[in-house]
């Protein structure tokens, strides 16, 4: 299928068939791909937690606001979090970047203040976000991206130290009657001339 068509084809799935199972290779497929996501000057400042324990995955579906019976049915829950402790960003980026980078990091970032940084290193995670969702599509996966979840929850029933959950996506297959499927719930978008223009 062309991008264009998954595009198309992709949607925020709100009901999913329980019995249908995400393979152990397309969960490893998965992690390879999340792996090569880019980032502003390769920075990589994530973890991406693959949830496929029940027990763990139910007690995070109750803390998710509207979410809690998608993930609860979704065959995988995958938490997004990002570097919260600077300290463990500054050793991954001493250890694995090019010395470009580090310079870069050390001249325009470094000094900024803390929060300004942290924004940064969210932004990144928002970029594997969207990569995500493609790569689901492209293998067949149903999925949801979620922020209605209860962040600080998800920190503390996952133990996270040094990192913080910022979005969550569900994934797995739909329910042949989700009334969200686009065959039911036509996408609605801004056009084309609304939201681009050649200069
Ligand atoms: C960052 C982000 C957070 C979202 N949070 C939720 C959510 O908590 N629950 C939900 O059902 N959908 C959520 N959505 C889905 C959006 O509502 C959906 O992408 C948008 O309406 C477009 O519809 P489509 O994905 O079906 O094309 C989220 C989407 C994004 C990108």
């Amino acid at each position: 299928m062309s991008f264009l068509d998954l595009a198309n084809n992709r949607y925020t799935t709100k009901k999913y068939n329980p019995n249908k199972k995400v393979s152990s290779e397309q969960i490893e497929e998965l992690r390879e791909i999340i792996r090569l996501s880019p980032s502003s000057i390769n920075s990589q400042p994530w973890k991406f937690l693959f949830i496929k324990n029940e027990e763990i995955k139910n007690k995070l579906a109750e803390v998710s606001f509207h979410n809690t019976q998608k993930i609860k049915e979704a065959s995988l829950l995958v938490v997004f979090t990002a570097i919260d402790d600077i300290n463990i960003f500054e050793k991954q980026l001493h250890e694995n970047l090019s010395q470009g980078h580090i310079d870069y990091y050390n001249q325009k970032m470094k000094n900024k203040d803390l929060n300004e940084i942290k924004l940064w290193f969210n932004n990144q995670i928002y970029i594997s976000l969207g990569f995500f969702l493609s790569a689901c599509a492209d293998l067949g996966l149903d999925s949801t991206a979620m922020e209605g979840i209860e962040k600080d929850k998800y920190n503390e029933i996952l133990d996270l130290k040094g990192y913080k959950t910022i979005v969550a996506v569900a994934v797995g297959y739909r329910d042949d009657e989700d009334f969200n499927q686009p065959s039911l719930n036509p996408k609605l978008r801004l056009s084309k001339e609304n939201v681009t223009e050649i200069i």
